[in-house]
Order: structure tokens, then sequence, then C-alpha cells
């Protein structure tokens, strides 16, 4: 697939490099039956162009894999990928295609990206209540030692470091949170989230939801305005090309293998480490934990991932910051209303933003997108610790 993408990618700069010498060489006096050979040869190339590789019957010339070893007669058609390049992707796709690790005792890891202790610890340990063995907790607290209600947390907290918004240690604590929980063979899907989040469903409902499917819950869509392919820059080329930058909500939730690919992955990383950063170039800011995975997975296995975030948030204010529920906001009806929504909308940052709504599907049926929810300020606790039982058993 990826091939011959790139293979038709690079035919169009092909077309570009190759028409000047047609015309030059037509033009040589010599033998006439190279000029007429030179000529079919570019009608070919030129019909091959035209017609889609998968569906080009130039292609049926050769063998089953001819498309490719066509595409590698052509001098600089396609981009020649790096030694680093290459081993990247036999190993993203030897981890894609293996089957999944079968595991006797299937758990859901929970990934708690904490600054301290969890403000929402009591209302998370009434949601895990009863369900000992098909969960495991991790806890990254960026910066002071939490204090736990719960024997659900206690110790569970990983060795940790600082998280700077928005900067490169933020995608390091979600590896190491990702790390410590693949070490337990049981952990079969991740979540991340985060102090301010909270559960929207009981826990059986989660773990079906997250367990039955093959797809990975990592936001990622296209937004060609400032706030997204502005924030890119061409020094993550050749292997981040700017029509395969994207953008998502760092809120994820993912299968083995996916979390596995990411801990192999040290290409697309030093990329986005290195070239996405507040600040960059004067005065562009560009956020690794916004792009980096959303755009690694794009170009690895974007069949593989929903493109939404299971985790609600509400822009519709469209201030710099999402809406932070207080107490006085807390409902049925608001949880209601979330738990209700069944479409994800994205909207661009351009002049004239774009808005783009999907169904949420789930093995192909139209289900409610959201599992979790934030931003819900810490005075909210005892309300949906109350509201908690009514909420649960109505879904
Ligand atoms: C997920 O993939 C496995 C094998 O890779 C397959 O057996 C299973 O049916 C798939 N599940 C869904 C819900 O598509
Ligand atoms: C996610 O988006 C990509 C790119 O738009 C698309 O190719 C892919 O099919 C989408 N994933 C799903 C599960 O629909
Ligand atoms: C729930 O949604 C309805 C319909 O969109 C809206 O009128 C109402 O204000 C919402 N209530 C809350 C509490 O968000
Ligand atoms: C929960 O539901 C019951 C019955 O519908 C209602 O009487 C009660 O007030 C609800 N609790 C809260 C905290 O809203």
């Amino acid at each position: 697939m990826k091939l011959s993408k790139a293979w038709r990618l690079g035919m169009k700069d092909m077309q570009q490099q190759m028409l000047p010498p047609h015309r030059h060489r037509s033009q040589i006096k010599g033998p006439t039956w190279i000029v007429v050979l030179i000529s079919i040869i570019c009608v070919f190339l030129v019909v091959a162009y035209i017609k889609p590789p998968e569906t080009s019957s130039a292609c049926y010339i050769f063998s089953a894999s001819g498309c490719e070893t066509f595409a590698s007669w052509l001098p600089n058609s396609v981009r020649v990928l790096s030694d680093e390049e290459i081993a990247s992707d036999v190993v993203i796709s030897s981890i894609l295609n293996s089957p999944p690790m079968v595991s006797k005792n299937p758990k859901i890891a929970f990934m708690f990206l904490t600054v301290g202790s969890l403000p929402f610890e009591k209302l998370w340990a009434k949601f895990f209540q009863g369900h000992e063995g098909r969960f495991s907790i991790y806890i990254h607290a960026s910066r002071d030692k939490p204090v736990h209600t719960s024997r659900h947390f206690f110790n569970r907290e990983i060795r940790s470091g600082k998280v700077d918004w928005g900067k490169i240690s933020m995608v390091d604590a979600e590896k190491r949170l990702l790390a410590n929980a693949l070490k337990d063979l049981d952990n079969q899907h991740f979540v991340l989230l985060s102090d301010s989040c909270v559960p929207l469903h009981d826990f059986d409902y989660v773990y079906n939801y997250l367990m039955y499917t093959n797809l990975s819950f990592i936001d990622s869509f296209s937004d060609p305005g400032p706030h997204g392919s502005g924030r890119y820059s061409e020094h993550m080329l050749p292997e981040v090309d700017k029509k395969f930058f994207r953008k998502g909500a760092q809120w994820f939730t993912m299968k083995r293998q996916h979390a596995v690919i990411v801990m192999a992955d040290t290409l697309y990383y030093a990329k986005f480490r290195d070239y996405c950063r507040p600040g960059m170039e004067g005065s562009r800011n560009c956020y690794a934990d916004e792009h980096y995975l959303p755009t690694f997975f794009h170009i690895h296995d974007p069949n593989g991932i929903a493109n939404w975030s299971v985790t609600h948030v509400d822009w519709s204010e469209r201030k710099w910051h999402p809406k932070s529920y207080e107490k006085k906001d807390i409902s049925e009806q608001l949880i209601k209303n979330i738990t209700s929504i069944s479409e994800s909308i994205h909207v661009t940052s351009e002049d004239n933003p774009e808005t783009m709504i999907n169904p949420c599907l789930w093995n192909g049926m139209n289900r409610p997108c959201y599992l979790f929810a934030r931003k819900f300020l810490p005075e909210t606790l005892d309300a949906m610790i109350d509201l908690f039982e009514n909420y649960t058993t109505k879904t």
C-alpha cells in the first residue's frame, strides 16, 4: 500500500523531470530506432502515471510485484529510503503483522499522567471496585508524591520525570508509562488519562468497548491551518512529509501492538523531539504531544486507528483552553449529553474553519464516542461520586 502510494507520489515529480528530456532527445539526429524506443518508453511512463498502479494494465505486463520493480528502474522517481527508514519500516510492519499476543487473563492498563495526587482517585476507586484482576493502574506523578485514598492506587507509581507542557518530556512520560505497563504481559490495551479525567460509563462497558475491537483510539486529523500544518518544519523531511503531518489530542488508548511500535520507534520520535518544540524558529510553536503519535500512526497504520479520542473535551467556547467543568455544571443531564454523542467533530484552525464530522464507528457500528471526559475541576468530585451510580446503572 505505502510503497505504491510513494511510487505514485514520486511519479508526479517524475513527469516534470522526464518530459523535458523527451523533447531534447527527439531532436538528436541518430538512428531512428533509438528515437522510437525512447518515445515508446516515454509514452509508457506517461500512461503508467495517468493510470494508478493498482488499476493500470501496464503493471500486468510485469509479474505480481512488477509495479515496484518497474518503479525501481526509474532513476530518482522514488525517494530512496535511508537505512534507518528501511529498518524502521520492517520492524513496524513485522510487529503489526504478527498475531496479537494471547493472554488468558487480558487486562486494561490505566495510565494516569498526573502532577501529584489524583483528585478523582475516589471516583476511580468506585469505577474499579469489583473488577480486580481485569485492570492494572500506573501513575506517573511528575511533581509531587501522591497521597492515596484507595488500595487500588497504593504503590502504583512508576519512576517519573519532570514534564513540561507542550515539550517532548510529555511524550517521554507517555512512553515511560507504556514501557512499565507493557512489562505485564496480560495488559492488552493501554489508556492514557489525566488528573482531570472522569469515567463516563461503568467498568464492564469500558472494558468491552476497548477489548473487543482491533482499533486504537488515537485522535488524528489534518488541519491545514496555523495550529496544524502551520507547525510543521521541513527539517522533519524526508521521513515526515508535510502532507502526512497530523494533529490530535494526546489522550489515547492503544492496543498492545501499537504500544510496542511506539517503544520501537526512535526515528520519527527524534524528528519530533528536535523539530516540533515550543518557540521553534522564532515564534512558531509546535507541541510534540499533539503531533507525534497522530502523525506516526497516520503514516504507519492509518486504518488501525479510529482517528478520534474516547476522552471527551468541550472546545465549543472556542477559547485557548477547553471548558473546565465546575461544581455548578455537574448534572445527570450533562453526563447524558456527553455520553449520547456519536459523531466526532474536528475543526481546523484556518480563518474560515472547516468542520469535519464523522460517525464514531466501532466494529462498523455507530456507537457513542466517549468513555471518559475532561476537564473536571477537583471541586466536582463529590457531585460526580453522587452521580456515578445513577449514570452507570443506566448504560
Ligand atoms: C481482530 O483481529 C483478530 C486477528 O487479528 C481477529 O481474529 C478478530 O476477529 C478481530 N476482531 C475484530 C472485532 O475485528
Ligand atoms: C483514519 O483516517 C485515515 C486518513 O484519513 C483513513 O485512511 C483511515 O481509514 C481512518 N481510520 C478509520 C478506522 O476509519
Ligand atoms: C444538553 O443538551 C441539550 C440539547 O443540546 C441542551 O439544550 C442542554 O443545555 C444540555 N445540557 C447540559 C447540562 O449540558
Ligand atoms: C439518581 O436517580 C434517582 C432516581 O432517578 C434520583 O432520585 C436521584 O436524585 C439521582 N441522584 C442524583 C445525585 O442526581
